[in-house]
């Protein structure tokens, strides 16, 4: 068991390692943060076949959609309100195990199990957020964090 756990951690730390040579390589040679975040959501999405993967940005004191990969989605999201906009008010990465148990967890469809959010802050402000979500109970980690908040420098 433990080392099924260790191959499986191994693999995703492989995986990231790999994903983010590529997006640095494919945001290095652009400069229109729009088409970044188009090929960084398909890239992690297509990478690890999550539920739903995209940005939500900020304009106007509240989050809009962006470019994304998955099902259609809520348009906006105000500040403070589910996942995402508790990562936009409290500037922190959001990692929930279980949104059923998360308050105020926005719905966009019911076959969301698990979620990650992490804030794109620039000079001390979040101007977007990054949000993942995963068919699956429990599918993010510390590991997921660390790299996607690393990616997310890359915009
Ligand atoms: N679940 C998110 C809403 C966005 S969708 O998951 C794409 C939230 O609670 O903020």
């Amino acid at each position: 068991m433990a080392e099924e756990l260790h191959i499986a951690q191994g693999g995703k730390e492989e995986k990231y390692a790999l994903l983010y040579k590529q997006i640095e390589a494919v945001t290095g040679s652009e400069s229109d943060t729009i088409a970044n975040m188009a090929n960084v959501a398909a890239m992690i999405h297509h990478t690890f076949g999550f539920w739903w993967t995209g940005f939500y940005r900020v304009i106007d004191g509240t989050l809009v959609l962006g470019p994304f990969q998955g099902p259609l989605a809520c348009s906006r999201i105000a500040y403070g309100r589910g996942v995402c906009g508790t990562a936009w008010k409290e500037s922190t990465t959001q990692v929930v195990p279980d949104v059923e148990q998360f308050p105020g967890h926005i719905a966009c469809s019911s076959a969301s199990k698990s979620e990650i959010v992490v804030p794109i802050i620039k000079n001390g402000a979040v101007t977007a957020v990054l949000d993942i979500d995963s068919e699956h109970l429990a599918t993010f980690d510390g590991t997921d964090r660390q790299w996607l908040e690393k990616i997310v420098e890359l915009l």
